[in-house]
């Protein structure tokens, strides 16, 4: 897709402005980050799957970091996706484990379900999950409102 197109496609989907740069920081690093396009909200964004910056998610097992984000590859068209913020006490250092197929807190060992269901007694207040899908090479990521509490 090429970047006219692409900007046309954002306008339609009723993007623009201020809210296309951000800072994504790749998963599979935790000092690799990188200045990308970001499209929409902390609450409902784009991903260009298109970007080096998250060809992390190409692969089985793969994940990023984006604006508090943890978006992970679960299956051949699926995809979980947290925020980066544990509910034990707040670090920013939730993690996709491919082994596990969950996410962990490297902080003190929180462990959550791809459903943001905590796994232990750190992990018991669960995690903000966010709804995937893919739209043309763009993954749409999308808070989930109906979480129980
Ligand atoms: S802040 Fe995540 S386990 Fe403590």
């Amino acid at each position: 897709m090429s970047d006219i197109t692409r900007n046309e496609f954002l306008k339609k989907l009723g993007f623009g402005g201020g809210s296309l740069l951000a800072i994504y920081c790749l998963g599979f690093s935790t000092t690799s980050c990188a200045v990308e396009s970001s499209i929409g909200t902390d609450e409902n964004f784009l991903i260009d799957l298109s970007k080096k910056s998250f060809k992390p998610l190409a692969n089985l097992g793969g994940w990023i970091k984006v604006r508090n984000v943890v978006v992970a590859r679960t299956g051949t068209d699926s995809f979980a996706a947290v925020t980066a913020i544990c509910s034990h006490e707040g670090e920013k250092k939730i993690e996709f484990r491919p082994s596990e197929k969950d996410f962990r807190c490297a902080a003190h060992g929180a462990e959550f379900d791809l459903n943001g269901i905590g796994k232990n007694k750190k992990g018991r207040k669960g995690l903000k999950i966010f709804q995937t899908a893919i739209e043309g090479n763009f993954l749409r990521v999308t808070l989930k409102k109906d979480l129980k509490s």
